[in-house]
Formats: structure tokens, C-alpha cells, sequence
């Protein structure tokens, strides 16, 4: 048994907090002098913060014919992008599966403070993230790419055993402190896991990061909450609106027009309210007829601008009002 570094828990806590507050006042007061996203928090050190903040790589993605299946991966995939699908300190920090494996892959550049060892590495059995798994040992783990082929991964992932929906339910609800998903959430996030394949990965390895296809996702996951609304499963429904707006949340902090900031924040709360499956496709529409033109026309002076991500570029935060 490793126990060469047992966590100084009582050290790394309100550390953690310190950094999560810091971040989330400068949200609250909009004028900083250096704004950051939400993805500043897990960058190790030395790499090459611009091309991290800037471009994502490919998912390697095998998306099946059936449309049963075609639903449940949809479901999956937005699952595993929603920090709120993890409970505890990986919520608040706005940490989802997809942090750690960039879509559906590694996270070479992945450094969190008390949970991660060398870049690239994270401790899952970390007490940071769990009350219930916490070994108190210090023992990161490199991140898996979760695309490569099946037989180079640990859990078995064929449909009939089971096991992978019990690694991932553990992992959510054991080592994140998350509630369990809605049973449709959980086979989602599994199919999702299976349907990432080696030989469906693109030729370029990295794209940019886009308020267009961020606000596609927002779009794709509000129509599958609707499909579940109508259904009658309510509770993964509201699993998938809670998605939607945390993925919302991605466009919204590199925005920097204010007006376009508060009709962003207003769609938001229109979400929180969102119920039935009507209210959803409605939401749908205005999102497509109003935010999304007016979100794209305001992309340059954004920070999906790469060069406005620069350290000193200061032209992209919004103006003091004079
Ligand atoms: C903080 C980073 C982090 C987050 C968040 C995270 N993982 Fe992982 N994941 C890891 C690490 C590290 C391992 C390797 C653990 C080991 O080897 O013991 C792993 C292993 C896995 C495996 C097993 C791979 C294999 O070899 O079979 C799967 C599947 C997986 N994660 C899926 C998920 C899903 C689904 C979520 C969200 C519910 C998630 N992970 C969230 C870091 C993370």
C-alpha cells in the first residue's frame, strides 16, 4: 500500500476555496483587470495557456444508426459536460468529466491543486472531491484517454456485465459525491463511453474552441430535454436543462458586451423556470432567432477571439461606464 503522502487535507481545502471564491467574485463584479474563465483553475503550469483556452481537441465519436442509441449517447455526452453531474468541491469548481478527458479523451495539461500529481494526472480517490472515498493517501493517477481501443482500458465495457455503468455510477455518486443520475442519464453516459472509438477520430486532432458549436450543444441538449419532457421523465428532462445551462454558462463567460451579458443571464433564469416540453421548444426558438445571431455577431470582440485571450489585452473587457 502507497503510504508515502498522506493529504494534508486541512491545507489543501481552504486553498481550494480561496481559489473557487477569488473566481467567482470576479464573476460577480464583471470589471476586473484580468478576467479569467473557468478553465484558468486546471492549467498546469508551463503549458501553453492561450492554445489550451483556445482549441479542444476532436472527439472520436461513433455515432451508431438506431435512434434509441443515436438519443442515448446524445443524452450521455451532455451529461458528461455538466460540472453539476458531480456533486461536492468537482461542482463548485465547475469540474465535469469532460475536463478531465477533453472530449471523451486525456487532459495532458489537466493541473488541479491538492488532486493532481504531475500535469495530466488526477487523484479520483482524492478526499477534495469525495466524503465517501477519500483514502487519504496522495496517489494521482494519468488521466485515460477513454478513446483509444476498448482492450487497453480497465473496465470491461460490453453491454450485457453491467460493469461499466457500475464504474461510472461509483465514480459519480462515491468518488464526486454527486446524487445518482436518472437511470436514462446513467445508460447515456455509459453509451456515450462505449460509442468513442479509435477509428472514428478525425484527421485533425484539435479544433477551435466556438461560441457556435457551444451554443449548437446548448441547443442539441434543450431539444433532448424536450424528447425526455414528453416522455413523461421528468427528472432526466431537468438533468438535461441543467446541462444546457452549464453549458450556456461557457458562452456567457467569454462574452464581454454587457447588454448581450444580461440577455444571456435572463435566457438563463427562463431555463431555471423551464418545465414542460413546450416551454423547452420554445426556449429552442429564441434561442436560435434571437441570442444566437446576436452572440455571433459579437464573437471578435469576445474572448473566443484567441488574441484576445492574450495577458494584457484588456481591450476585450467591457468598458467602466464614463
Ligand atoms: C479529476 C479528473 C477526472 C474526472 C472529473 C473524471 N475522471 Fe474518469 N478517470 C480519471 C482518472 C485519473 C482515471 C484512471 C483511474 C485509475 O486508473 O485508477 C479515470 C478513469 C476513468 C474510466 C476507466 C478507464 C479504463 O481504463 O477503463 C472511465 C470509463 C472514466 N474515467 C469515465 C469518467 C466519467 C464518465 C466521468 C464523469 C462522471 C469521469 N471519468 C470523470 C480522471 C477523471
Amino acid at each position: 500500500m502507497d503510504r508515502s503522502g498522506p493529504r494534508p487535507a486541512r491545507v489543501i481545502l481552504p486553498a481550494i476555496a480561496a481559489l473557487i471564491g477569488l473566481a467567482s467574485l470576479d464573476g460577480a463584479l464583471g470589471q476586473t483587470t484580468a478576467r479569467s474563465l473557468r478553465a484558468e483553475r486546471w492549467i498546469a503550469p508551463g503549458a501553453n495557456r492561450i492554445n489550451v483556452l483556445s482549441r479542444e481537441p476532436t472527439a472520436c465519436l461513433d455515432w451508431p444508426v438506431d435512434p434509441a442509441q443515436r438519443l442515448s449517447i446524445t443524452i450521455g455526452r451532455a451529461a458528461f459536460r455538466d460540472p453539476l453531474l458531480l456533486g461536492g468541491q468537482a461542482a463548485r469548481a465547475g469540474i465535469s468529466c469532460e475536463t478531465c478527458h477533453r472530449a471523451g479523451r486525456d487532459n495532458p495539461d489537466f493541473h488541479f491543486p491538492g488532486v493532481s500529481g504531475a500535469p495530466g494526472t488526477a487523484d479520483v480517490t482524492s478526499s477534495l472531491f469525495s466524503s465517501h472515498r477519500g483514502d487519504g493517501l496522495n496517489n494521482p493517477k494519468t488521466i485515460p484517454d477513454l478513446s483509444v481501443e476498448k482492450f487497453r482500458l480497465k473496465v470491461a465495457q460490453d453491454r450485457t456485465s453491467g460493469d461499466l455503468e457500475r464504474f461510472i455510477e461509483g465514480l459519480v455518486t462515491q468518488e464526486f459525491d454527486g446524487h445518482a443520475p436518472p437511470p436514462v442519464v446513467l445508460a447515456g453516459l455509459a453509451d456515450y463511453v462505449r460509442a468513442l472509438d479509435p477509428r472514428s477520430c478525425p484527421a485533425q486532432a484539435s479544433r477551435p474552441i466556438t461560441a457556435q458549436a457551444l451554443l449548437s450543444d446548448v441547443d442539441q441538449t434543450l431539444e433532448t430535454a424536450a424528447t425526455l419532457s414528453a416522455r413523461g421523465d421528468n427528472a432526466a428532462a431537468q438533468a438535461m436543462v441543467r446541462a444546457a445551462r452549464t453549458r450556456l454558462f461557457l458562452v456567457d463567460e467569454r462574452m464581454t458586451d454587457p447588454k448581450l451579458r444580461a440577455q444571456l443571464r435572463a435566457f438563463d433564469q427562463t431555463l431555471s423556470r423551464t418545465l414542460t416540453a413546450s416551454a423547452m421548444t420554445q426556449a429552442r426558438q429564441n434561442l436560435g432567432r434571437s441570442l444566437t445571431p446576436a452572440i455571433l455577431r459579437k464573437v471578435e470582440t469576445s474572448l473566443f477571439n484567441s488574441n484576445r485571450l492574450a495577458p494584457g489585452a484588456d481591450s476585450a473587457l467591457p468598458r467602466r461606464p464614463s
